[in-house]
């Protein structure tokens, strides 16, 4: 969920729901603003996307006020109704709440509140808090000393913003878990999810810590602990540049990303490779001798980031020669993983807020396990709780379905695997020094595959009537496969799985019939070069059987061209880096798809860029 706050001189309805719209990625699901005005508390809030409730609010318009609060929301507890957007209310309508996680206890303060005689009218777990708050401020009449004192009551995950219309010119927020960023401008305070929503207005941001109350008034904020102590604040500037998080005339977010891949790879290898072709990675904190010391990696993520740790796995092992594992970030410290001081645990998250991966990473801390993150949001939780941090330099990513971010990631998980191979010293030396210089071709082979996209885009408008599409892939191409087939479920809402294509013979071939499409993503033909005969075969095995064969193959491999359908030319890259110009195809190949069947591409039905419950 997204969540704006606002207090100044401004109106407070411009400046809030001008924040939500650039927080819509975290969830569209519903979106409601409160207005203190005329001594009292106006509220809208509507069922859809923000346009359901600018509409609302161009119908019937709210009095205007200089305080306010908004939210954009992604479903949890209760449908995506009217009734279940916030803000949430207490029975007097006095006190508004925007809420953002999941109240564990709800339902026993729900009770209670019953018992007392409050009538609760949502089913969400938020409703609680604004009745508690109105309790606590009736007997204290100061916001923030209730907000703290209903804090210490709630259990589980929450940010939460909430004004009262006893007291005007104050917002006040408090943060467990999903991050909260104060935006502290001239005579007026922001209270955002993200600092996108303020950046307009302010660069100087104060991210608030783990169980913190904030205070906003126009000319002061103030920061404790949910038990009332004081808290350290450091201010902090914000580099991103307004027009970062525009379209800049592409039609989507998602166009601008996949555009802007070249550059975003390039800034994330910039100023991490000498002049002699070492990785310097300073910030990797991680004492060498640690890394040295370290007897097996550990890689959680989840969604694309995910993916990312799967291929990060070929070149771990390939490259260090320690035992490397990936997990899916929500199925890890549920299955006891076995863990200690010479575990060296690999975070991958791109907005450094997923719950999931954030509990993990807990859990690797807890047994000992050193934790590296490797993320592209600055000073998000993940990175904060993490011994180290390797940022990826991709710039805010806005579309929901990861595409800049993910091959950003790739260059982080390669550059940690030839630093884990510099520092522990490996067979592989003169290999990693040549793929330290292959890196650096990697901005303009990105560059070379979006000019050549035209016939993808083609082929992608004449798939849009298909029910199914599968994605084969080996060794690195496997992930990749993954990947592709990811993008089509979020993107194009169809059955698509992608393969590991020598198991296709195990159970997954009976899936081919006449004119199914099957991309195949196929290995270099020198390197590895017996991989690359095998997936040959594999395309022989299918196509014999109908399917329709949608080839992904070097520039220059004419052992593949005879079985292909429609062939799509990348780059000759190194194996290992090859799952950096072989994604790239098949992210235009969702977006174009989704696109002819009519789906907005941004804003996937059903999800939410950063899910911040677990
Ligand atoms: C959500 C998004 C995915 C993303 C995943 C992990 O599910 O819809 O696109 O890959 O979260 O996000 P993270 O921010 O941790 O990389």
């Amino acid at each position: 969920c997204g969540i704006v706050g606002y207090v100044g001189s401004q109106s407070a309805l411009d400046v809030v729901t001008a924040g939500l719209k650039r927080l819509e990625y975290r969830g569209y699901d519903s979106a409601g603003v409160a207005v203190l005005a005329d001594g009292g508390l106006a509220t809208a809030k509507r069922a859809g996307k923000l346009v359901n409730l600018e509409k609302e609010l161009a119908e019937r318009p709210l009095p205007t006020g200089t305080t306010g609060i908004g939210h954009t929301r992604w479903a949890t507890h209760g449908g995506p109704t009217d009734a279940n957007a916030h803000p949430h209310l207490d029975n007097a309508g006095r006190v508004a709440v925007v809420h953002n996680g999941i109240i564990e206890n709800f339902a026993a303060l729900r009770a209670e509140l019953a018992e007392r005689g409050h009538d609760l009218v949502s089913e969400t777990d938020t409703e609680v808090v604004a009745h508690l708050l109105a309790e606590e401020f009736s007997s204290c009449s100061d916001l923030a000393e209730a907000m703290r004192l209903v804090c210490r009551r709630l259990e589980g995950a929450f940010t939460l913003v909430a004004v009262h219309a006893d007291a005007p010119d104050v917002v006040v927020g408090a943060r467990r878990n999903s991050p909260l960023v104060v935006g502290v401008g001239e005579d007026e305070a922001f209270l955002a999810s993200d600092v996108a929503a303020f950046i307009a207005h302010t660069r100087s941001a104060i991210e608030l810590g783990q169980d913190q109350v904030v205070e906003l008034r126009r000319d002061a904020v103030t920061v404790t602990g949910f038990d009332g102590s004081p808290a350290d604040v450091r201010s902090y500037h914000v580099d991103w540049d307004a027009s970062a998080a525009e379209k800049g005339g592409y039609a989507s977010f998602m166009l601008k990303e996949i555009a802007e891949q070249p550059k975003a790879v390039a800034d994330t290898l910039l100023g991490r490779i000498d002049e002699t072709g070492s990785l310097t990675l300073d910030e990797v904190r991680i004492p060498a001798d640690v890394l040295r010391e370290a007897d097996k990696v550990v890689i959680v993520a989840c969604g694309t980031a995910f993916h990312a740790g799967l291929i990060a796995k070929y070149a771990i092992e390939h490259w260090t020669r320690i035992p490397c594992e990936v997990e899916l970030a929500s199925e890890f410290r549920y299955r006891d993983p076995i863990l200690d001081q010479q575990t060296l645990v690999i975070a991958i998250s791109q907005s450094g807020e997923t719950m999931d991966t954030l509990m993990a990473l807990r859990h690797a801390r807890e047994q000992g396990a050193k934790v590296l993150a490797i993320c592209n949001t600055n000073g998000s939780t993940i990175p904060r709780e993490s011994d180290a941090v390797l940022y990826t330099h991709a710039g805010p990513e806005v579309a929901v379905a990861s595409t800049k971010a993910f091959l950003t990631q790739l260059i982080a998980c390669y550059l940690v695997a030839l630093y884990l191979g510099q520092v522990r010293g490996t067979k592989w030396a003169d290999e990693i020094r040549a793929v330290v210089r292959d890196l650096s071709s990697v901005p303009g082979a990105v560059e070379r595959v979006l000019e050549t996209m035209e016939p993808v885009r083609e082929l992608a408008r004449s798939l849009a009537e298909k029910d199914t599409v599968l994605f084969l892939g080996r060794h690195v191409g496997y992930p990749v496969a993954l990947e592709g087939a990811l993008k089509l479920k979020e993107l194009a809402y169809m059955h698509a799985e992608g393969f590991a294509a020598g198991e296709l013979k195990h159970g997954p071939i009976a899936l081919i019939e006449d004119d199914v499409p099957v991309v195949v993503v196929v290995p270099s033909p020198r390197g590895r070069s017996v991989l690359h005969d095998k997936i040959v075969s594999n395309i022989q095995e299918i196509r014999a059987r109908g399917a329709r064969t949608i080839v992904i193959a070097e520039e220059g491999d004419e052992a593949v061209a005879p079985y292909a359908d429609h062939l799509i030319r990348i780059p000759a890259t190194p194996t290992l880096l090859q799952p950096l110009v072989a994604t790239v195809p098949l992210q235009v190949f969702a977006c174009e798809l989704a696109t002819a069947r009519g789906n907005e591409v941004d804003q996937p039905r059903n999800l939410a860029k950063s899910v911040t419950v677990e």
